[in-house]
């Protein structure tokens, strides 16, 4: 049987490809091929909702809404987070950091690394996800139900102060646009400050299935991140075969 985490991934990308605008209209997880054509052969009205979903749109449903129930009783997804968080105590000692979980989901990393950070403030753009963080009643965990963006960032009091650490579990392959969110989450780090992705490796620049170690490195450059750590160190297994996790860690300065 394929793991649920990874069934839903591939429905999310079949979804993309296959269904029309109106159906995830308001869905910020567009792969980045998909949502260039949408951006570019639609009308001004449809491609502000896609393109800039968090810009003044109210979030009324997200393709990944459907998947909330189920995704905490996925084997996988525990799984995949407990790799996660084994890897980033490797790299990163997360004592008492002030830390931003971006696309959090329901929370399973954050509930990892609650019992040692200081803060967490977990964002994702799909209210029934965060509706799972919160049944979780982590107490230094804030959720935050929304698209990131300037706008959200200057006024959010959860973006008054700036992060030590970030992490996005399975998070950058499904942005519109990896390389400037990844400018804005820049940011939001301290001096200091860590950013830390995990995301299914792909070997193919034209694939809508995870990020090639490529273009991981080239968003890093761009961005200006020092210290930088791209690896593989491990893998899921589905009916599909091993599919490799590529871990990156960059450093504000
Ligand atoms: C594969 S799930 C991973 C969830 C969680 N990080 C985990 O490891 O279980 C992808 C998550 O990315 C979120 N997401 C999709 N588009 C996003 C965007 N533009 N900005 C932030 N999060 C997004 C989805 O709502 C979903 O919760």
């Amino acid at each position: 049987m394929i793991p649920f985490f990874i069934a839903a991934i591939d429905t999310v990308m079949f979804n993309l490809r296959h269904n029309g605008i109106h159906s995830f209209s308001l869905c910020g997880s567009l792969t980045r091929e998909y949502s260039k054509l949408l951006c570019h052969g639609m009308d001004e009205h449809h491609r502000q909702m896609i393109c800039k979903p968090h810009q003044g749109s109210a979030i009324l449903s997200n393709e990944w809404d459907q998947y909330a129930a189920n995704w905490d009783v996925d084997p996988s997804v525990e799984e995949y987070s407990k790799q996660s968080y084994a890897e980033l105590l490797n790299n990163v000692n997360i004592d008492g950091l002030r830390v931003l979980d971006f696309g959090c989901g329901t929370g399973s990393l954050t509930q990892l690394l609650s019992p040692r950070v200081r803060q967490i403030v977990a964002i994702d753009p799909s209210p029934e996800m965060i509706k799972f963080v919160e049944k979780k009643a982590l107490e230094n965990v804030s959720t935050v139900s929304d698209y990131l963006s300037e706008t959200l960032i200057q006024r959010h009091p959860d973006f008054g102060l700036k992060f030590d650490l970030i992490v996005a579990s399975s998070v950058c392959s499904f942005l519109p646009n990896y390389e400037s969110t990844l400018t804005l989450l820049k940011s939001l780090l301290t001096p200091d400050g860590v950013w830390v992705q995990w995301d299914w490796l792909s070997t193919d620049e034209t694939s809508e299935m995870g990020l090639t170690q490529r273009r991981v490195e080239n968003a890093f450059q761009q961005v200006g991140f020092a210290n930088t750590k791209i690896s593989t160190p491990f893998k899921m297994t589905s009916s599909k075969g091993e599919m490799p996790v590529l871990m990156a860690i960059g450093k504000h300065q």
